[in-house]
């Protein structure tokens, strides 16, 4: 058990804490770029590590993060108008771009250079893999952007995926690395929804019957490597190895030549967050059949909500967009339809490399222990670099 100072360490997110700090040192999924669908759409009101913020895509297509709040008087800008390459705060009209710089002040008069001085809080943010991404820490610490395999990769081989949930981050993290619930939550007790997995190459998954996994962590550079292995036959061990990659990032075990999922937990404050999960082949494009299993909803995506008659085109985010209708810069808004599109991620970096290619090593013996022990030989058999799901000689 954690104890409460632990605890607090581990889960506090806010501007100040120790693990917030930490978190504004990453590039983090802020949204997905559909959610901000033409230049000068309706802006969207969102939150993250306990910051109110808005975002919103200006008249170039470029994406802008602000603090919510206007420097002047404090309206939401939320509320402002969306045009002519920023965001008007539709209570005196002063106007910020995506930078935050203040690039019209219609409150004073035009002999006054007085906007020059006024900057609001603004996080530098950038596209990829169908995702905005954020930058809140020290500019001067600024990383780059992390070169994750599915940001990489043309479109057709991603489905990018998003979901609210009601806890602390770490509450997501501790079970997407619990690789032992896996024998119960993602076992399939119904037959008739075998071919209808959301997470693909989960064959050895079903067939196991051993419960009780041994786990064995490794270091590694990104972050940690957890080998969960399970006895299978009298011949073979199974073994389910996710990838910790910092900050709250992990690997779904698969089987070798399936498509690969990632999950992401990010904190909207202390009690939610968004939970991304993302799926792709690194050398071909998801299958229909693939698709059609992720939107089975029977596995780890959750549903998304359908479009509504006069509800804002996406709903998918559960109520963090605004009416299009409502706001001053809303006439028209985005179009809806009757179907949330498959997110595509924008860019082309070329083709990824495939992170199955690492053959185990079949020769091993039985390590000499079989259970709780953590020392060297409990990763026989497996190569320490691979994530995944393997099979090796018991
Ligand atoms: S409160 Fe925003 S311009 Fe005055
Ligand atoms: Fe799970």
């Amino acid at each position: 058990m954690l104890s409460k100072e632990d605890n607090e360490l581990l889960t506090r997110t806010g501007r100040g804490t120790s693990m917030g700090e930490l978190l504004r040192r990453y590039w983090l999924p802020a949204m997905l770029s559909e959610e901000l669908p033409a230049p000068d759409c309706t802006p969207v009101s969102l939150k993250l590590l306990g910051e109110r913020l808005v975002a919103f895509r200006d008249t170039e297509g470029r994406t802008g993060i602000l603090g919510a709040y206007c420097p002047h008087r404090g309206a939401n800008l939320f509320w402002g108008r969306n045009e002519e390459s920023g965001l008007r705060c539709v209570y005196h009209g002063w106007k910020f771009d995506v930078s935050g710089q203040c690039v019209d002040m219609p409150s004073e008069p035009a002999s006054s250079n007085f906007r020059e001085k006024v900057h609001t809080t603004a996080y530098p943010t950038q596209e990829r893999g169908g995702l905005i991404w954020a930058y809140m820490g020290p500019a001067h610490l600024q990383p780059d952007m992390p070169e994750l395999e599915w940001t990489l990769l043309p479109q057709s081989h991603v489905y990018v995926h998003k979901r609210i949930q009601h806890c602390n981050y770490l509450q997501n993290v501790e079970g997407e690395i619990d690789s032992a619930h896996v024998s119960y939550l993602h076992k399939e007790f119904n037959k008739e929804n075998e071919g209808l997995r959301s997470i693909r190459g989960q064959g050895l998954l079903q067939q196991q019957t051993d419960s009780t996994p041994h786990f064995s962590v490794r270091e590694t550079d990104y972050g940690l490597l957890i080998g969960a292995r399970r006895e299978l036959d009298a011949e073979s061990y199974y073994w389910r190895v996710t990838q910790f990659l910092m900050p709250t990032y992990t690997m779904i075990p698969t089987e070798p030549g399936f498509s690969v999922s990632f999950t992401g937990a990010v904190p909207i404050d202390d009690e939610n967050m968004w939970g991304y999960t993302i799926t792709w082949h690194p050398d071909r494009p998801l299958t229909q059949e693939e698709i059609d299993g992720i939107e089975s909803w029977k596995g780890v995506y959750t549903e998304r909500l359908r479009h509504r008659p006069g509800a804002p085109a996406n709903v998918l985010v559960h109520g963090n967009q605004r009416d299009p209708r409502a706001g001053p810069s809303g006439a028209g808004g985005p179009a809806g339809s009757d179907h949330q599109p498959h997110p595509r991620a924008p860019r082309h970096h070329g083709p990824g490399s495939h992170r199955h290619a690492a053959a185990p090593d079949q020769n091993g013996p039985r390590p000499p222990e079989r259970r709780g022990a953590h020392g060297d030989d409990s990763w026989r058999g497996l190569s320490r670099a691979v994530g995944g799901v393997r099979r090796t000689a018991r």
